[in-house]
Protein backbone atom coordinates (compact mmCIF):
# COMPACT_ATOMS: atom_id res chain seq x y z
CA UNK A 1 0.00 0.00 0.00
CA UNK A 2 1.47 3.57 -0.79
CA UNK A 3 1.67 6.25 1.51
CA UNK A 4 -1.75 7.97 1.99
CA UNK A 5 -1.33 11.16 -1.25
CA UNK A 6 -3.44 13.86 -3.14
CA UNK A 7 -3.11 12.04 -6.47
CA UNK A 8 -5.05 8.71 -5.16
CA UNK A 9 -2.81 6.87 -5.88
CA UNK A 10 -2.75 3.67 -4.44
CA UNK A 11 -0.09 1.88 -5.13
CA UNK A 12 3.31 2.33 -4.47
CA UNK A 13 5.30 1.97 -7.54
CA UNK A 14 3.16 3.98 -9.34
CA UNK A 15 3.42 6.74 -6.65
CA UNK A 16 7.16 6.52 -6.43
CA UNK A 17 7.17 7.14 -10.01
CA UNK A 18 4.99 10.08 -10.04
CA UNK A 19 6.08 11.68 -7.00
CA UNK A 20 9.90 11.92 -8.35
CA UNK A 21 8.25 13.37 -11.48
CA UNK A 22 6.50 15.88 -9.86
CA UNK A 23 9.25 17.21 -6.94
CA UNK A 24 11.93 17.50 -9.48
CA UNK A 25 9.63 19.76 -11.61
CA UNK A 26 9.26 21.72 -8.25
CA UNK A 27 12.77 20.91 -7.49
CA UNK A 28 13.90 23.35 -11.01
CA UNK A 29 11.43 26.15 -9.77
CA UNK A 30 12.54 26.18 -6.51
CA UNK A 31 16.06 26.71 -8.08
CA UNK A 32 14.78 28.69 -10.98
CA UNK A 33 13.19 31.31 -9.07
CA UNK A 34 15.48 32.19 -6.77
CA UNK A 35 13.01 31.22 -3.93
CA UNK A 36 16.06 28.91 -2.80
CA UNK A 37 19.01 31.25 -2.32
CA UNK A 38 16.27 33.23 -0.22
CA UNK A 39 16.44 31.19 2.19
CA UNK A 40 18.04 31.05 5.55
CA UNK A 41 20.86 28.62 5.60
CA UNK A 42 20.73 26.27 8.36
CA UNK A 43 17.11 26.72 10.17
CA UNK A 44 14.59 24.54 10.05
CA UNK A 45 12.33 26.68 8.73
CA UNK A 46 14.06 26.76 5.71
CA UNK A 47 14.07 23.21 5.37
CA UNK A 48 10.49 23.02 5.70
CA UNK A 49 9.83 25.61 3.18
CA UNK A 50 12.23 23.15 0.52
CA UNK A 51 9.71 20.40 1.85
CA UNK A 52 6.81 22.11 1.45
CA UNK A 53 7.71 22.84 -2.18
CA UNK A 54 9.19 19.74 -3.29
CA UNK A 55 5.93 17.89 -1.99
CA UNK A 56 2.96 20.48 -1.73
CA UNK A 57 1.19 18.52 -4.74
CA UNK A 58 1.64 15.27 -3.26
CA UNK A 59 1.12 14.71 0.22
CA UNK A 60 -0.48 16.74 3.00
CA UNK A 61 1.99 16.35 5.27
CA UNK A 62 4.35 18.47 3.04
CA UNK A 63 6.30 20.96 5.67
CA UNK A 64 4.45 19.61 8.25
CA UNK A 65 6.77 17.88 11.35
CA UNK A 66 5.34 13.98 11.28
CA UNK A 67 3.30 12.82 14.14
CA UNK A 68 4.31 9.06 13.81
CA UNK A 69 7.56 7.50 15.28
CA UNK A 70 9.64 5.90 12.21
CA UNK A 71 12.39 3.96 12.18
CA UNK A 72 14.63 2.59 8.42
CA UNK A 73 16.87 -0.23 8.56
CA UNK A 74 17.50 -1.13 12.52
CA UNK A 75 17.95 2.57 13.20
CA UNK A 76 14.98 4.82 15.09
CA UNK A 77 14.74 8.65 14.19
CA UNK A 78 14.21 11.11 16.98
CA UNK A 79 11.04 10.23 18.40
CA UNK A 80 8.06 12.42 17.72
CA UNK A 81 7.70 13.46 21.79
CA UNK A 82 11.46 14.78 20.89
CA UNK A 83 11.53 16.42 17.96
CA UNK A 84 10.56 20.15 18.27
CA UNK A 85 13.67 20.28 21.23
CA UNK A 86 15.47 18.50 18.88
CA UNK A 87 15.06 21.11 15.53
CA UNK A 88 15.47 23.83 17.99
CA UNK A 89 19.27 22.59 19.07
CA UNK A 90 19.77 21.96 15.53
CA UNK A 91 18.87 25.81 14.49
CA UNK A 92 21.58 26.72 16.97
CA UNK A 93 24.69 24.56 15.73
CA UNK A 94 27.15 26.36 14.58
CA UNK A 95 28.16 26.59 10.39
CA UNK A 96 30.71 28.01 9.57
CA UNK A 97 33.37 25.04 8.83
CA UNK A 98 32.95 21.95 6.75
CA UNK A 99 32.65 19.66 10.08
CA UNK A 100 30.24 22.22 11.63
CA UNK A 101 28.00 21.73 9.02
CA UNK A 102 28.35 18.02 8.15
CA UNK A 103 27.62 17.37 11.95
CA UNK A 104 24.66 20.00 11.82
CA UNK A 105 23.71 17.69 8.42
CA UNK A 106 24.05 14.12 10.48
CA UNK A 107 21.76 15.87 13.11
CA UNK A 108 18.86 17.31 11.08
CA UNK A 109 19.08 13.21 9.46
CA UNK A 110 18.41 11.56 12.82
CA UNK A 111 15.57 13.68 13.31
CA UNK A 112 14.00 13.08 10.16
CA UNK A 113 11.67 15.70 10.95
CA UNK A 114 8.77 14.47 7.98
CA UNK A 115 6.71 11.55 6.95
CA UNK A 116 8.41 10.79 3.75
CA UNK A 117 11.00 13.19 1.47
CA UNK A 118 13.44 13.72 4.04
CA UNK A 119 16.55 12.64 2.28
CA UNK A 120 16.11 14.83 -0.40
CA UNK A 121 14.76 18.47 0.93
CA UNK A 122 17.95 17.48 3.59
CA UNK A 123 20.43 17.45 0.98
CA UNK A 124 18.71 20.21 -0.94
CA UNK A 125 19.09 22.53 2.92
CA UNK A 126 22.84 21.02 3.49
CA UNK A 127 24.15 22.46 -0.27
CA UNK A 128 22.55 25.35 0.66
CA UNK A 129 25.10 25.79 3.50
CA UNK A 130 27.88 25.02 2.14
CA UNK A 131 26.70 27.62 -0.82
CA UNK A 132 26.55 30.47 1.61
CA UNK A 133 28.84 29.65 4.04
CA UNK A 134 31.94 27.76 2.13
CA UNK A 135 30.61 29.04 -1.53
CA UNK A 136 30.91 25.60 -2.55
CA UNK A 137 28.37 22.47 -3.26
CA UNK A 138 28.86 19.26 -3.57
CA UNK A 139 28.61 17.11 -7.08
CA UNK A 140 26.37 14.59 -6.03
CA UNK A 141 27.52 12.76 -9.85
CA UNK A 142 30.70 12.03 -7.54
CA UNK A 143 29.14 10.63 -4.70
CA UNK A 144 28.39 6.56 -5.26
CA UNK A 145 24.82 6.15 -3.28
CA UNK A 146 25.90 3.19 -2.05
CA UNK A 147 28.79 4.43 -0.42
CA UNK A 148 26.50 7.54 0.56
CA UNK A 149 23.84 5.50 2.37
CA UNK A 150 25.97 3.40 3.98
CA UNK A 151 27.74 6.62 5.72
CA UNK A 152 24.43 7.60 6.76
CA UNK A 153 23.09 4.56 8.02
CA UNK A 154 27.06 4.96 10.54
CA UNK A 155 26.51 8.65 10.69
CA UNK A 156 24.82 8.73 14.43
CA UNK A 157 27.53 6.83 15.84
CA UNK A 158 30.32 7.92 13.50
CA UNK A 159 30.56 10.58 11.11
CA UNK A 160 33.97 10.41 9.82
CA UNK A 161 32.39 8.37 6.66
CA UNK A 162 30.02 10.63 5.15
CA UNK A 163 33.12 13.77 6.09
CA UNK A 164 35.09 11.66 3.93
CA UNK A 165 32.53 11.05 1.19
CA UNK A 166 31.44 14.85 1.01
CA UNK A 167 34.29 16.17 1.41
CA UNK A 168 35.65 14.23 -1.62
CA UNK A 169 33.00 15.48 -3.84
CA UNK A 170 32.79 19.62 -2.84
CA UNK A 171 32.76 21.46 -6.06
CA UNK A 172 32.91 25.44 -6.85
CA UNK A 173 30.54 25.06 -9.44
CA UNK A 174 27.91 26.40 -6.77
CA UNK A 175 25.23 28.11 -9.84
CA UNK A 176 24.85 25.25 -11.83
CA UNK A 177 21.52 23.60 -12.04
CA UNK A 178 22.69 20.14 -13.15
CA UNK A 179 25.05 19.35 -10.29
CA UNK A 180 22.11 20.80 -8.18
CA UNK A 181 19.70 18.33 -9.23
CA UNK A 182 22.13 15.53 -9.25
CA UNK A 183 21.43 15.57 -5.17
CA UNK A 184 17.69 14.31 -5.96
CA UNK A 185 18.30 11.88 -8.00
CA UNK A 186 16.21 8.96 -6.44
CA UNK A 187 17.60 6.19 -4.95
CA UNK A 188 17.94 2.83 -7.17
CA UNK A 189 15.10 1.45 -5.34
CA UNK A 190 11.98 2.72 -3.22
CA UNK A 191 11.95 1.68 0.71
CA UNK A 192 9.33 2.85 2.51
CA UNK A 193 9.59 3.27 6.71
CA UNK A 194 8.63 1.07 9.41
CA UNK A 195 6.50 3.26 11.87
CA UNK A 196 5.28 2.00 15.40
CA UNK A 197 4.37 3.45 19.06
CA UNK A 198 6.36 4.15 22.01
CA UNK A 199 7.12 1.08 23.33
CA UNK A 200 6.62 -1.25 20.70
CA UNK A 201 9.29 -2.95 18.48
N1 LIG B 1 19.31 3.32 8.51
C1 LIG B 1 19.47 4.65 8.36
N2 LIG B 1 20.01 5.38 9.36
C2 LIG B 1 20.18 6.71 9.23
N3 LIG B 1 19.85 7.41 8.13
C3 LIG B 1 19.31 6.74 7.11
C4 LIG B 1 19.09 5.34 7.16
N4 LIG B 1 18.55 4.95 5.99
C5 LIG B 1 18.43 6.06 5.25
N5 LIG B 1 18.89 7.16 5.89
C6 LIG B 1 18.89 8.54 5.41
O1 LIG B 1 17.54 8.86 5.09
C7 LIG B 1 17.45 9.32 3.74
C8 LIG B 1 16.16 8.84 3.12
O2 LIG B 1 15.08 9.52 3.70
P1 LIG B 1 13.62 9.55 3.02
O3 LIG B 1 13.25 8.24 2.45
O4 LIG B 1 12.68 10.21 3.98
O5 LIG B 1 13.88 10.58 1.88
P2 LIG B 1 13.80 10.45 0.30
O6 LIG B 1 13.96 11.82 -0.22
O7 LIG B 1 12.58 9.71 -0.09
O8 LIG B 1 15.01 9.49 0.02
P3 LIG B 1 16.37 9.47 -0.80
O9 LIG B 1 17.40 10.05 0.10
O10 LIG B 1 16.59 8.01 -1.01
O11 LIG B 1 16.16 10.25 -2.06
C9 LIG B 1 18.70 8.79 3.06
O12 LIG B 1 19.11 9.64 2.02
C10 LIG B 1 19.72 8.78 4.18
O13 LIG B 1 20.33 10.05 4.30
MG1 LIG C 1 11.89 7.93 0.69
Amino acid sequence: MALENKLGITNSADLAREEERISKKRAIELFESGTLDKLEAGKFSSLQAIHKYLFEDIYDFAGEIRTVNISKGNFRFAPVMYLQAALANIDKMPQSTFDEIVEKYVEMNIAHPFREGNGRSTRIWLDLIFKKELRKVVDWSKVDKEDYLLAMERSPIKDTEIKYILKKALTDDINSREVYMKGIDHSYYYEGYTTFKAGEL
